[in-house]
């Protein structure tokens, strides 16, 4: 190979390697065992020589590695993910290195987990099987792990992006919610969306589902039964839900957080969950990864799974391909595909950011 790829890790599947080593390249998947590496681990994979590298979440992508990989001779850094704020983009722009995401193939997966995790809180699903397996069941009663209807009741979306939006079609078809969402963006197909299923569902002689574009994020934690979060992770949406925050939400109110863990004050809604314990959470994403704050553990009215939203094989299959082709198209002087790219205007001028 003509042009030497490094990948910080191995990735699912087998079609982006077959694109690189079929493309001039010569790839090598990082195998240390530790799970996250540090800016020196990576600094000795990008060596004297290297063309491009495709990278994880869990790396601080900046002003080092940049630098590091700008010197290799490097063109083009991937993230294996949508997110990016683990990239400093104007680092890698000072060093002229382009940069990648991997949008678009996860929207539906990630949205089905928030989905999956509203509902196991809902409906209490961990609690019950915990309570299963360590043999307490003694007969049907009444009061067994009453949750909550999301029939008629409505859903918070804060971020109505791809992620946002998805989940939210799936709330309101699938169990017929109202939506009231927060986003400086109008989401004017989502509106369509619940316009048109509402006067289906009136039609039926059902009750039609409802939407609102709500003026302020506090206006959807006032009103929502359910609240999912789905910005992107900046310096404006840092402890987005904080505890003055929290309080403004109903008591018996479910949220839930497949965005990054550093929008939620992680130690302000432990002390929340206590003081409310008919308050419920689903968490993917922590603020300190991958720790968690303590307390949070211990509680029964929180669900915690390891940042898994994106962890279905064709999303992740997909993510690869996309991160390699993001790097290989660079090397082949291609634009990259990157949700920031407003950011990286030197990268090519006839380039169209993405719409
Ligand atoms: C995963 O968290 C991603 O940003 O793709
Ligand atoms: C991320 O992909 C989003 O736009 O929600």
């Amino acid at each position: 190979g003509k042009y030497r790829v490094v990948s910080t890790k191995s990735m699912p599947g087998t079609r982006w390697i077959n694109l690189l080593i079929q493309q001039d390249c010569r790839l090598e998947i990082c195998t240390e065992k530790k799970t996250i590496l540090s800016v020196e681990d990576i600094i000795a994979l990008i060596g004297d020589k290297c063309d491009g590298v495709i990278g994880q979440l869990t790396e601080d992508w900046g002003e080092e590695l940049f630098s590091a990989l700008s010197k290799a001779g490097g063109k083009a850094f991937s993230n294996m993910a949508v997110g990016y704020n683990n990239v400093d983009v104007n680092a890698a722009n000072k060093y002229g290195v382009a940069v990648g995401n991997t949008p678009g193939v996860l929207t539906e997966t990630t949205a089905e987990l928030a989905a999956s995790l509203t509902l196991a809180a809902a409906r209490r699903i961990v609690e019950a099987d915990e309570f299963m397996r360590a043999g307490l069941y003694d007969g049907w009663l009444p009061h067994l792990f009453v949750g909550n209807l999301l029939k008629g009741q409505t859903v918070g979306v804060i971020g109505a992006g791809r992620i946002g939006s998805a989940y939210a079609r799936m709330m309101v078809e699938g169990f017929k919610m109202n939506l009231i969402y927060f986003d400086l963006y109008q989401a004017t197909r989502l509106e369509k969306f619940v316009t048109a299923y509402g006067a289906f569902l009136k039609s039926n002689g059902e009750t039609p589902v409802t939407w609102k574009r709500a003026a302020s994020m506090d206006e959807v934690l006032q009103e929502a039964d359910i609240i999912s979060l789905h910005p992107i992770l900046d310096k404006t949406t840092y402890h987005l839900v904080n505890k003055e925050r929290l309080a403004k939400m109903k008591k018996e109110a479910i949220l839930i957080n497949c965005s990054r863990g550093p929008v939620i004050d992680e130690v302000a809604l432990v002390d929340h969950l206590r003081e409310n314990p008919m308050f419920r959470v689903g968490l993917d994403v922590f603020e300190d990864e991958p720790y968690m704050k303590p307390g949070l553990a211990e509680l029964k009215n929180a669900i915690v799974v390891p940042h898994i939203a994106s962890a279905s094989k064709w999303t992740r299959e997909g993510m690869a391909t996309l991160a390699a082709l993001n790097v290989l198209g660079k090397i082949k002087g291609y634009p990259v595909w990157f949700d920031a790219n407003r950011v990286e205007p030197f990268l090519n001028e006839n380039a169209q950011p993405p719409a």
